[in-house]
């Protein structure tokens, strides 16, 4: 990645505010395993508001992200909901996944396939893998995101050998985005 998108990133953030304009079903799609307290990363979670819905949760929050301006925001949503959340300024093409063990990583909408293996490896034992990203199935309805940026059907499994899946499904969600979902345990 080139200074020009990490540029691009912070026009977005600083723009639009919330850096998408679909939300993520993350918070909702990990529920019913979110433990009462760990340590949470956010991977590419920019100024994404389920940072702040894990922090509300008793979760220990980091957000993973080239974009200083989506780390700022993440900040300021933070602090103005008086919970704590740290932030890791990082280009993920180019540096290593923070240092885990990690009890929940999460990424929506940031797809970087040679990232998967690396989350499995900072996962601790028995630790949660949430994914929320759109596949090609999304642009019978959609131009953007592009090809580069989706899934192929049913590849996301295949992505994270090793991991026990406990939920994937790959549908059109209420946001109109054709997403996949899921929720996997190392
Ligand atoms: C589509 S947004 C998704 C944000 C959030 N996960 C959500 O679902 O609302 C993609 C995010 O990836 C971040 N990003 C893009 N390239 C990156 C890179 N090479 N390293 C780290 N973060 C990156 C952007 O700054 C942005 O916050």
């Amino acid at each position: 990645m080139g200074a020009g998108d990490r540029e691009r990133w912070n026009e977005k953030w600083s723009s639009v505010g919330t850096g998408t304009d679909h939300q993520s079903q993350l918070v909702d799609l990990l529920e019913p395993w979110l433990p009462d307290s760990g340590r949470l990363l956010d991977v590419a979670g920019g100024g994404s508001p389920a940072a702040i819905e894990f922090a509300r949760r008793g979760l220990d929050v980091t957000v993973a992200d080239v974009s200083d301006v989506g780390l700022a925001a993440a900040r300021v949503h933070a602090q103005a909901a008086r919970l704590a959340v740290a932030t890791v300024e990082t280009d993920l093409e180019a540096d290593p996944l923070p240092t885990g063990p990690w009890d929940i990583i999460t990424v929506a909408n940031y797809l970087q396939r040679d990232l998967f293996g690396a989350m499995v490896e900072r996962l601790a034992p028995g630790g949660l893998l949430g994914v929320v990203i759109a596949t090609e199935t999304n642009l019978e309805r959609r131009d953007k995101p592009g090809r580069p940026f989706l899934l192929g059907r049913n590849e996301l499994p295949t992505l994270l050998p090793g991991l026990e899946i406990l939920h994937h499904s790959e549908d059109w969600r209420d946001n109109g985005r054709h997403e996949a979902h899921l929720v996997a345990r190392r």
